[in-house]
């Protein structure tokens, strides 16, 4: 290994670590490369530059919003950190494993993916549905007790969907409570740009094009037992029922304001 070669590859390592930043690299110019390495160098951090280019396509794990025991005692911090640490990862992992194999797809945003799913291989679709419908999870939930309630038009097109709001979380808890095995219940904005409650198996969601009902999702509680089995066991109603508790409905109200004004 030649001095250069081994400096591009101590570089792209650091790089690909997020140990030096974009600067660093060159992309500002040639200041950052110059400062950090002198220079006679630049051609080593360009080449790491391109490098790390090459590698953002790679989906990421972004950290939990909120700290792994902010849900409690609705959910549990060993639970959160299981099942983001762990779950979600792997869902991350697979994904981009998946895309390894289709440079035609790197680059491609997730949810455009996902509109196409019944075409690409099944990875795409469990690891590809997991690794969103994680992040949309995460997302929706906020401290017990804190999560305000509906915007006034979220609110009466609830109504008008379902009577109530205690309606509307009684059918969303049927279906989840009735999905056979694992998957997910959604309150969706549907094509036809009303509310309505669905469920989908394992890491399917409303945004595939395999959906049974598609529409864009407003909220989505996870119904796998990992996603309640340490605390709840095997009572998937509880679980069900307590987690309006952390439901974020703010987030909640911007979901369906702006599914609703791009109909
Ligand atoms: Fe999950």
């Amino acid at each position: 290994m030649t001095c250069q070669t081994s400096l591009r590859a101590i570089l792209a390592a650091l790089a690909g670590a997020g140990l030096i930043t974009a600067a660093a690299c060159g992309e500002t110019g040639t200041e950052g490369a110059a400062n950090a390495a002198g220079a006679a160098n630049t051609e080593g951090a360009a080449a790491a530059h391109a490098d790390e280019h090459a590698a953002d396509w790679r989906f990421e794990l972004a950290p939990l919003p909120y700290a792994a025991d902010f849900l409690e005692p609705v959910i549990d911090a060993e639970t959160m950190e299981i099942h983001h640490g762990l779950h979600h990862q792997a869902y991350v992992n697979g994904l981009n494993a998946a895309l390894e194999d289709r440079p035609d797809l790197q680059g491609v945003a997730l949810e455009d993916l996902l509109a196409q799913v019944s075409g690409l291989p099944v990875a795409f679709r469990n690891h590809g549905g997991g690794h969103w419908n994680h992040d949309f999870f995460w997302n929706s939930m906020t401290a017990p007790g804190t999560g305000g309630a509906p915007s006034a038009d979220f609110a009466a097109a609830i109504d008008d969907a379902f009577g109530s709001l205690d309606a509307m979380k009684d059918a969303f808890n049927r279906a989840g409570g009735g999905q056979f095995g694992s998957g997910w219940a959604w309150l969706i904005v549907n094509e036809a740009g009303a509310l309505e409650i669905t469920a989908t198996p394992n890491q399917d969601n409303p945004l595939m094009d395999v959906a049974a009902v598609r529409g864009t999702p407003i909220l989505g509680n996870d119904v796998w037992e990992h996603a309640y089995y340490l605390n709840y066991r095997n009572r998937r109603g509880e679980y069900l029922a307590a987690w309006w508790d952390v439901v974020d409905w703010s987030v909640a109200s911007e979901r369906f304001e702006a599914a609703a004004s791009a109909d």
